[in-house]
């Protein structure tokens, strides 16, 4: 299987090299890629910035801890989750369903309402966490596509949300920063890049129940 290939060819990258630029035809796979993501109720409650301004990228570095990925990658994805839990996501994705499936509204209303009841049920902070949970899934194919492509990446919580959210004006519009990912293309430099991968073995990482 060549996704284990790509698995192991992948790593976190610290060092990108500033020179090389993802091409627009790989930007879009990449795109398609996160589209593509799971998530619960399938409504993925997020939007997903794409950053390749330079005085914005270095203005995003200062506010993770330094971090030099900020600056050099190519693209930073910035996955934001909606801070507020709002009927109309859930009213917009029934009626992407019921359209795209041919389905009538009538026959997914139990549906919507049965996802707006179950959500309403969280706390703030279980909504927080749920919200922001989904974009981990988003991240992964992200990740795992950039994988396929030979393209580097380089996960990310090492930053501070608030500044993030300040910089980037999210908070008028609702969303919060929760995790990043640059891409682009490693530095030879790099020296991470020839570090074995550190992995639990598969007898403490799964157990069978048959
Ligand atoms: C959610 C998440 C946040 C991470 N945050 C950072 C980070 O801020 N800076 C960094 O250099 N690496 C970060 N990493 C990379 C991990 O340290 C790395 O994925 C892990 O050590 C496994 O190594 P590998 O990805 O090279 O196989 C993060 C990884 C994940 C999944």
């Amino acid at each position: 299987m060549n996704l284990l290939q790509d698995l192991k060819w992948r790593y976190a990258t610290k060092k990108f090299d500033a020179s090389k630029g993802i091409q627009e035809d790989d930007l879009q796979k990449l795109k398609e890629a996160v589209q593509l993501s799971v998530s619960s109720y399938g409504l993925q409650l997020y939007k997903v910035l794409i950053i390749q301004n330079k005085e914005l990228k270095s203005q995003l570095r200062k506010a993770a801890w330094n971090q030099a990925q900020l600056t050099d990658a190519s693209h930073i994805f910035v996955f934001c989750n909606y801070t507020e839990r709002k009927n109309e996501h859930i009213d917009k994705y029934i009626e992407a369903t019921s359209k795209i499936q041919d389905t009538p509204l009538e026959k997914l209303a139990g549906y919507g309402d049965l996802i707006k009841e179950s959500l309403s049920a969280k706390s703030d902070a279980a909504w927080q966490n749920w919200s922001e949970k989904q974009t981990y899934l988003a991240l992964s194919n992200l990740l795992t596509a950039c994988a396929a492509l030979k393209i580097d990446s380089c996960p990310m919580e090492g930053f501070e949300q608030e500044k993030f959210n300040t910089i980037l004006g999210l908070d008028q519009k609702g969303l919060n920063a929760a995790v990043i990912a640059p891409v682009g293309y490693r530095s030879a430099e790099d020296h991470t890049q020839f570090r074995k991968k550190v992995r639990k073995p598969k007898e403490f990482l799964f157990e069978e129940i048959q």
